[in-house]
């Protein structure tokens, strides 16, 4: 139709190829610099890359394929007078880390400052339904504003969407997030159920709500790193697992996490090069020299990790939190194991409400993804007090039983001084469903030490006695004898061996090997309900 309504015969004249092509390349080029050159640059002022740069560190040279690079947020819908910047805030596709496949989100400050809008919500679930279907783990990079201001419910409704997925995907598939700028409300929450999350220090922030929030609602004056920083949520939270220095260090911790871990939970986790080594070949000499003489001074137990697993290999999680356990990854002879350890050095190795749940969260990542799980034990038992009591140690010391309970991977303990108390029973016994527990001649399985059991059993004879201290003494010596050895649990088949500690890698190596396929059900439910 023309002006007067009347039919014209003139067809619109098409683009030719070559103007085609070059239209191509000035929407790539478009969308390569985002949020502009001046957003860019002020990015990179506050020690801080692009969503593009944090890809490129990354994923593999060359090997990323980008998703829904021309995505267009509805800003209009929303009567948003802005530019239209293609992609919309996030960067999304997959390539590969060491050669195995990864999908990944990359969330862009320089465009509404990272905020999540409805289209940004679309790009990101696509990837993470692609990620369950095809069994390969999602890596999201972190930096945004949370819920896009303008889009109301429309950015509500896709965090929700992004939740549900993280939550179906929970066990099927890694979901591990770097947080790597601000990140509000619901920004945090996706990463909270994911499997583990790393912050950069000084310029990444956690919170539900921000310092001007918190100064309003209940007039406490907090810094953005006091409230939400790196050093508070690796110390004293427990939301991230690694607190980074920087990015790079970031990117290079994420890529080490990766290679420990399966694909998916039908994968078997991946094997480094291991040439088989004699008995002989596999002793280790300095672990006989760990546990000291006084069975109440402490040692490292990263000691005994570094003296059994494959040099090098070790890879803790959570180091900085509830530090009375050691959690993380190793490799023994090649294989990934999650290794669980008491710290003897901090609150004497006692499991109190943090070390129980930092425990159970490891214990319960390891089962999802087939990962063999190796325990060292030294632990007096649940630390006691109101504190503790009153805050609910026994509901969250449960999820540390809970989750040994439910495991059925491969699982193998090593008992080096105490195993006392319920603390025995948790901490991976043969009761509950551990393959094979091995204790070195110093360990002590017992109700509790020494001096309070003697105290309590022998309370009359020491009361009545003249010298009622020598009298305690000679209590407890003959309790430790009779009591406080691996001995009594190993006539009972509780402890399958007692051994030197410098077979304790070659007995691990074997046990493994030998536990490789095995196979364990769980009875028939919907899902079980561990106490929250
Ligand atoms: C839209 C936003 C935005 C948001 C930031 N921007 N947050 N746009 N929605 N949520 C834009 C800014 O307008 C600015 O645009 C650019 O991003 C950079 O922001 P600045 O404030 O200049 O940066 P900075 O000083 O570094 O501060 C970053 C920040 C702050 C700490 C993230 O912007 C902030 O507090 N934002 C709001 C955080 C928040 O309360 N979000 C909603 C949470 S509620 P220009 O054009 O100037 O570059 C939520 C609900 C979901 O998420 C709950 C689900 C459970």
């Amino acid at each position: 139709m023309n002006d007067n309504g009347t039919q014209t015969t003139e067809k619109p004249k098409l683009a030719t190829v070559a103007e085609k092509f070059a239209e191509l390349e000035r929407k790539n080029a478009e969308a390569m610099i985002l949020g502009g050159e001046k957003r860019i640059d002020s990015q990179h002022k506050k020690g801080k890359l692009t969503a593009r740069e944090r890809i490129d560190l990354l994923l593999d040279e060359g090997s990323f394929e980008e998703i829904g690079r021309f995505v267009m947020h509805r800003a209009k819908d929303f009567g948003l007078d802005k530019e239209h910047y293609l992609g919309d805030g996030v960067v999304t596709g997959y390539g590969t880390v060491n050669g195995r496949l990864v999908y990944v989100f990359s969330q862009d400050f320089t465009v509404f400052g990272g905020s999540l809008s409805e289209t940004y919500a679309e790009k990101i679930c696509k990837i993470m339904d692609l990620a369950m279907q095809n069994g390969a783990p999602v890596v999201g990079l972190n930096d945004s504003g949370g819920a896009r201001i303008q889009e109301g419910v429309n950015s509500l409704a896709g965090y929700a969407d992004i939740f549900y997925r993280n939550t179906l995907a929970s066990g099927v598939v890694p979901q591990i997030s770097a947080i790597m700028g601000p990140c509000a409300g619901g920004a945090v929450y996706s990463p909270a159920i994911t499997d583990f999350i790393m912050m950069v220090e000084n310029t990444s922030y956690m919170f539900v709500t921000g310092p001007k929030v918190v100064k309003t609602v209940t007039n406490e004056d907090v810094t953005s790193e006091e409230l939400g920083g790196a050093s508070t949520h690796s110390t004293k939270s427990g939301v991230t697992h690694f607190a980074c220095a920087n990015e790079l260090e970031c990117i290079n911790h994420l890529k080490r996490l990766l290679s420990y871990i399966p694909q998916n939970c039908e994968d078997t986790t991946p094997l480094v090069p291991y040439e088989a080594k004699s008995r002989v070949e596999e002793m280790r000499a300095g672990l006989n020299n760990i546990v000291p003489e006084n069975p109440n001074q402490p040692y490292d137990i990263r000691e005994v990790i570094e003296g059994v697993i494959d040099e090098g290999s070790f890879f803790e999680v959570h180091k900085n939190f509830a530090e009375n356990i050691v959690v993380g990854f190793a490799h023994l002879a090649g294989r990934s194991v999650g290794i669980v350890a008491n710290q003897p050095s901090v609150l004497a190795g006692c499991l109190d409400i943090d070390s129980s749940t930092k425990g159970a969260r490891f214990v319960r990542f390891c089962d999802c993804f087939n990962i063999p799980l190796v325990v060292f034990e030294d632990v007096p038992g649940f630390l006691p007090g109101t504190d503790q009591e009153w805050n609910g140690i026994i509901t969250n010391g449960a999820k540390l039983l809970y989750a040994f309970c439910e495991a059925t991977v491969p699982r193998v303990t090593v008992i080096t001084r105490k195993a006392y108390g319920g603390a025995y029973d948790v901490m991976n016994s043969k009761h509950i469903g551990a393959d094979m527990n091995y204790a070195w001649p110093t360990a002590e399985i017992a109700v509790m030490g020494a001096k309070g059991a003697a105290e309590i059993i022998f309370k009359k004879e020491i009361d009545e006695a003249e010298d009622p201290v020598a009298k305690l003494k000679e209590k407890e010596d003959e309790y430790t004898h009779k009591f406080a050895t691996p001995y009594r649990a190993a006539h009972r088949g509780y402890i399958d061996e007692v051994i030197r500690p410098e077979e304790t890698r070659f007995k691990l190596i074997r046990a493994l090997e030998m536990l490789e396929n095995k196979v364990a059900k769980l009875p028939k439910k919907k899902h079980g309900n561990i106490p929250l």
